[in-house]
């Protein structure tokens, strides 16, 4: 597709969306950048001007309905705002801890992708570009929650690309790896799993071999590079990894 029209990104006020967004106006999108607190990218506008791009920062959270605005002449959403959860085992996690990632990760990027497709016709097509997880390919402990909320996003990525295809809408799934964000950075310590009687050792045995992920953690922006190349790419792979370790895992659970 030719980068002309509107990009929108939800979660661009830091790491992954944040780097996204100013890629896909260093590109040529009208970007509008979204986010809880539109205070946080009060800087967003004059770093896409420093690269010759346009961005406008506007309030949406994903669970607010209310401030869901799709702007007319919308040719991208980038699906990218996620929570990540807390690393327990099944036994130990209560349903009511699933239901605030669920809130994040599924419904409200549903919710989002629901208003945005009329949109996205009526501009004659474009890119749903909806960010999943590398750990999709990876059956470790104590990541049911937030793996089972990507799963539903890749699941219902399918089926929506298989209905929005004759409309010119493509539906692509970036799975990253550790890509050095607050996200990232949060999560390296000792699982919490680590205080539910039995799962100690297993607890230890995780956070031991994450040290292995550490030569592999890529910069936001050259994932967000990446990203942008595939949206632009209309002969793009439907399910991209951005980063080295996603290179590594994507064909070999493909069976490539
Ligand atoms: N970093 C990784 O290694 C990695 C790996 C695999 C997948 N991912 C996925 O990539 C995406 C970006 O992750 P990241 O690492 O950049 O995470 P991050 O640094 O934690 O940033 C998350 C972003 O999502 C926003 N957000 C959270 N809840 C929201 C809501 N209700 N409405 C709107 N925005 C909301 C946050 O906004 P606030 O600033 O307001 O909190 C923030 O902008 C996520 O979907 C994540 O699951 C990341």
């Amino acid at each position: 597709m030719t980068p002309t029209g509107i990009a929108l990104v939800t979660g661009a006020s830091r790491g992954l969306g944040r780097a996204i967004a100013l890629e896909l106006a260093a590109c040529g999108f009208e970007v509008v950048a979204t986010m809880r607190d539109p205070a946080a990218g009060a800087e967003l506008p004059a770093a896409a001007a420093a690269r010759g791009g346009r961005l406008r920062v506007e309030h949406l959270d994903v669970t607010l309905p209310e401030t869901i605005t799709i702007p007319e002449g919308l040719r991208v959403l980038v699906n990218n705002a996620g929570l990540d959860a807390a690393m327990l085992p099944v036994e130990a996690q209560a349903v009511a801890e699933w239901r605030p990632i669920f809130e994040t990760n599924v419904f409200g990027l549903v919710e989002v992708t629901h208003r945005a497709i009329p949109a996205l016709r009526r501009a004659g097509g474009g890119v749903v570009c909806n960010l999943t997880s590398s750990s999709l390919l990876a059956g470790v402990p104590f990541f049911a929650l937030y793996r089972a909320s990507k799963a539903a996003v890749a699941a219902f990525g399918e089926s929506l690309r298989a209905e929005v295809a004759p409309f010119g809408i493509r539906v692509l799934e970036v799975l990253p790896g550790p890509i050095a964000t607050d996200m990232l950075a949060a999560s390296d310590h000792m699982p919490e799993a680590a205080r539910v009687a039995g799962y100690a050792e297993m607890a230890a045995e995780f956070h031991a071999s994450r040290r292995a992920i550490d030569a592999l953690i890529t910069e936001p922006a050259a994932a967000a590079r990446r990203i942008a190349s595939a949206i632009l790419d209309d002969a793009s792979p439907k399910r991209i990894a951005c980063d080295p370790l996603g290179d590594a895992m994507l064909p070999a659970a493909a069976g490539g």
